[in-house]
């Protein structure tokens, strides 16, 4: 690959623009090739352009600096974005104490409390597919599995997931945005899910539920420095929520599947070795990594890695480059769930803002995972398909499935 030097940036400058939707698996190889072109690469696909720092180290070492890297804005296509997100873009010592609000409910403890739910809502769901014998996974599954699943969570009708799928849709249109048009949907998207979770909040205040299974309850009684939260604050956290925990999962499914629609032979160990779908997931995560890069913005002017960096300008930080660097990982690119040291991927981030969702991320896949195999063992990729990921964060649009 060949790419122009940046005398003023002193680094590479490449003009990918990973917004754009994709051939499927291509986006990854090409983040790797700019990986390994120096430490910091120069991305001018943008209005402002922004400074990716992909490999292993340099990924796990700028994550820890948020004195000088904060998470203001962690969109790196765009250093002005207005979609406000709790608790992602506040920075420590806030962040601490709003994430001390919202750990007990992501905790292992609290995800067991839901896994009959979500075993209920993956046995229904499946059992309505395995009859029509070819579905696309992506819609028909992978999107109503989680949406259904935090739905009930929050306590809030499951048939409420046609009306709010497509603010989510609208919502990373915002994030990854190339036209005004794009951004105002996103806009409107976020004043429906405003008076959507607004009503529940209502709901809550005038008849709250228990605070230790309740979210919107446990919002409600939350005090951060003795204040309790504003109500726009409870609000933005059910929405980042919400956003962040449904595309992520729906993603996750559609390589996964494709994964096992493609490589018989790690199927057929999977089903007969259920117990090993922890492994399974973490490796699938390492190797096709959704979220490409964590956004940071530099808080005054500083050098990145030798670059210099303006107040306001954006740094890449590339997980799924990071997760497939030799430096780091021996055969980066083959799929080994026997590997040692299988959880050290940063698919699920690092440092203060490492995925909240994570643990209930794993048990989602297990379970959806174990209750789909036991029902639909064998089935293909259905013959044809033309596959395409989107760009900004990965995910498989479509996958077409069939079996006899
Ligand atoms: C396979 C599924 C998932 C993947 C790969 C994933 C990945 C990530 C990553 C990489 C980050 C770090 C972002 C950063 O540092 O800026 C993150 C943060 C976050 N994730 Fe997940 N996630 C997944 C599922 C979920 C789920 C199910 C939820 C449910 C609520 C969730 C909620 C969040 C939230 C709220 C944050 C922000 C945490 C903070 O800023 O302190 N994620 N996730």
């Amino acid at each position: 690959m060949t790419s122009e030097f940046d005398a003023e940036r002193r680094c590479p400058v490449v003009h990918t623009d990973y917004r754009r939707d994709r051939p499927a698996f291509t986006t990854i190889p090409q983040l790797g090739e700019e990986r390994e072109l120096a430490p910091a690469v120069w991305n001018d696909s943008t209005e402002h352009g922004f400074l990716m720092v992909q490999r292993y180290d340099d990924v796990m070492e700028l994550l820890k600096q948020t004195d000088v890297l904060v998470s203001d804005n962690v969109n790196a296509f765009d250093p002005h974005m207005q979609i406000p997100l709790i608790p992602n873009s506040l920075n420590p010592p806030e962040h601490t104490k709003v994430r001390r609000v919202l750990n007990p409910f992501f905790s292992p403890a609290a995800v067991k409390r839901l896994e009959p739910l979500a075993r209920e809502r993956a046995e229904s769901l499946i059992g309505a597919l395995a009859e029509k014998k070819s579905v696309d996974l992506v819609s028909e599954f992978a999107i109503l599995y989680p949406t259904e699943l935090f739905l009930a969570l929050l306590g809030l009708p499951t048939e409420d997931g046609e009306m709010v799928l497509p603010w989510v849709e609208a919502i990373f249109g915002g994030f990854f945005a190339s036209t005004p048009e794009e951004l105002q949907a996103a806009g409107d998207a976020v004043a429906s899910f405003n008076e959507y979770f607004g009503k529940l909040v209502d709901e809550r205040s005038a008849d709250p539920g228990d605070p230790e299974i309740d979210l919107v309850s446990r919002l409600l009684v939350a005090e951060i420095d003795g204040v309790p939260m504003s109500r726009e604050d409870i609000l933005v956290t059910c929405m980042t929520l919400m956003t962040a925990g449904l595309d992520t999962t729906r993603s996750a499914l559609g390589y996964i599947f494709h994964q096992l629609a493609t490589e018989p032979d790690v199927r057929h160990r999977m089903v007969n070795e259920p117990e090993s779908w922890p492994r399974f997931i973490e490796e699938a995560i390492r190797v096709n990594s959704l979220i490409i890069q964590d956004g940071r913005q530099v808080k005054e002017d500083m050098e990145v890695l030798g670059c210099p960096m303006k107040a306001g300008e954006m740094v890449w930080l590339g997980l799924a480059a990071a997760n497939r660097d030799p430096r780091k990982f021996e055969d980066p690119d083959t799929f080994d769930m026997d590997r040692e040291g299988l959880n050290h991927h940063l698919g699920f981030g690092a440092g203060v803002h490492r995925c909240i969702g994570m643990h209930l991320a794993r048990a989602e896949l297990v379970i959806a995972l174990e209750t789909w195999h036991k029902v639909i063992p064998d089935y293909r990729l259905s013959p044809g398909a033309e596959l395409t990921e989107r760009g900004g964060q990965l995910r498989l649009q479509t996958l077409p499935l069939e079996w006899d």
